[in-house]
This record gives C-alpha cells, structure tokens and sequence, in this order.
C-alpha cells in the first residue's frame, strides 16, 4: 500500500479524475485545497472517497489577496475529520514584489490554527529556508511537520529533521540531473521521508512532460529503493507508517 501525501485533485486539471482515482483504489491519497476557491471541492472529493483525506489552507500566494475573515472560513472546516492537515502554507520568496511580512503573518496565523486543532501543517517553501526554519522552530515537537517538496541543502535537512520534520519527496528525485535530493535521500534514514506526487505537477521519469498523477508515485519508491540499496516494499511499507503517524490516519 501506499500514501500519495500530497497531490491536488481538481476537476480542472483532471478531465478524467475519476479513471485517475480508480487507479489507485488499493491505496491512499491526501489532496491538498490552498485557495478558497478550491476548499469546497475538496470537502465534496474527500466525502466521496474513503481512502481520500484532505489539507487546507492558504497557500503564500495568496498572502496578497486574503482577509482576516477568511481564516474563520478555514476553521469551519478544519472540523472536518477527513481534513487531517493545514497546507499548503509556508513562504515564497521567488517572485519579486511578494511581501514577505504578509507571508509571515498568514504562516504564522495557520500554525496558531493547527495547535488549536491538533492537526499537521504541509509546508511549501521557496527561497525562504532560514525564514521557514526560524518560524517553524517554535512549533516543533507540538504540531506535525512536513515540509512538502522538500527543495534545500543537505545540511538545512539536518536543521529540519532535528526540529521533527518529515521531508515530502516527489518526482524531482528521478530527475536525471538531480543531485541534492538524491544525496539526501541516501544520508538520512527511512523514518524522515514521506512519499508525494505534488499531481498535477512535477512528474516523474519516464512520465516526465505529461500531467502527473497519484499513480506515479511508485516511480519515485523506486527510485527512493534504488538510491538506498531497498527493496521497494520495505520503501512503501516504511514510508506508509511514517505518513499514518504524521497525519494520524484511521487507517
Ligand atoms: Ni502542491
């Protein structure tokens, strides 16, 4: 079995997300909904489907755009059962203009909600990584950590594994000129990684440069296998245990 940790299933990227869903029947996924536009859908998907969870939340982009009012919004449906996360949230710093104040204070106010609500926190950072570690700091060892895509050097993987953080790897790590990820994966142990496909995005080889799915999340197991001298069982069952105790699934 395996857990897709994070994907986005929308009917707007999907013409056929019904086919892609079948095809992972034997397993789990975990959609994420990051704009208020999406979260509805997302509630409606993950009623639909038992071996479908979801996770919340305002996505940095939307640092510019949301209201204080809206967070009240995201509480209402963080009672949801099925909604064992907040994310994505986090920083990005990559485009210029952001303002990275309103960044931190929509981060930091979703954090606040996710030790209220008991719930775990998928992280998506770019180009923050000393920022994203001194925010989160505080919140260690209280709320679940994960940092979504995980994109940084090794030696910040250390800083974040020793806060309790798990590293979402995905597609990126089959990329034949990837080097970083593949040399994280081999240094730390089993117990730091959970498996994602960030679908429909980041494909994996050889199903690079079509629309990502949650199926292809056994050509990163296989390479996770590879790199670490595994069987790719001991991968899924290893990483499975790790996404059930991080988003404390009734599975
Ligand atoms: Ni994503």
């Amino acid at each position: 079995m395996v857990i897709d940790t994070h994907c986005h299933l929308e009917k707007e990227q999907y013409e056929n997300l019904e086919e892609i869903i079948e095809k992972m029947k034997d397993h789990y996924m975990i959609s994420s909904a990051c704009s208020k536009e999406t979260f509805q859908e997302l509630i409606d998907l993950i009623k639909d489907y038992p071996n479908i969870y979801g996770t919340i939340g305002f996505h940095p982009e939307e640092a510019g755009k949301y209201q204080k009012e809206d967070l009240l919004l995201l509480e209402k449906y963080l009672e949801n059962k099925k909604i064992v996360g907040i994310g994505e949230i986090g920083l990005d710093y990559h485009y210029e203009g952001i303002n990275k104040e309103k960044q931190k204070e929509l981060f930091l106010s979703q954090l606040d909600l996710a030790l209220k609500y008991k719930k775990a926190v998928v992280i998506h950072s770019r180009d923050a990584a000393l920022d994203t570690y001194n925010l989160l700091k505080p919140y260690a060892f209280k709320i679940p950590i994960v940092l979504h895509c995980y994109s940084y050097s090794k030696e910040m993987a250390e800083k974040f594994i020793e806060l309790g953080c798990k590293l979402g790897i995905g597609g990126v790590l089959t990329f034949k000129n990837e080097k970083k990820l593949k040399e994280i994966v081999k240094e730390f142990s089993l117990e730091n990684f959970l498996l994602e496909t960030d679908s429909p995005y980041l494909s994996p080889e050889p199903k690079r440069g079509i629309k990502n799915e949650p199926s292809h999340i056994f050509y990163v197991a296989q390479k996770m296998a590879e790199l670490k001298g595994l069987k790719e069982e001991e991968v899924l069952n290893q990483t499975t245990s790790n996404a059930i105790a991080q988003f404390d699934l009734p599975i």
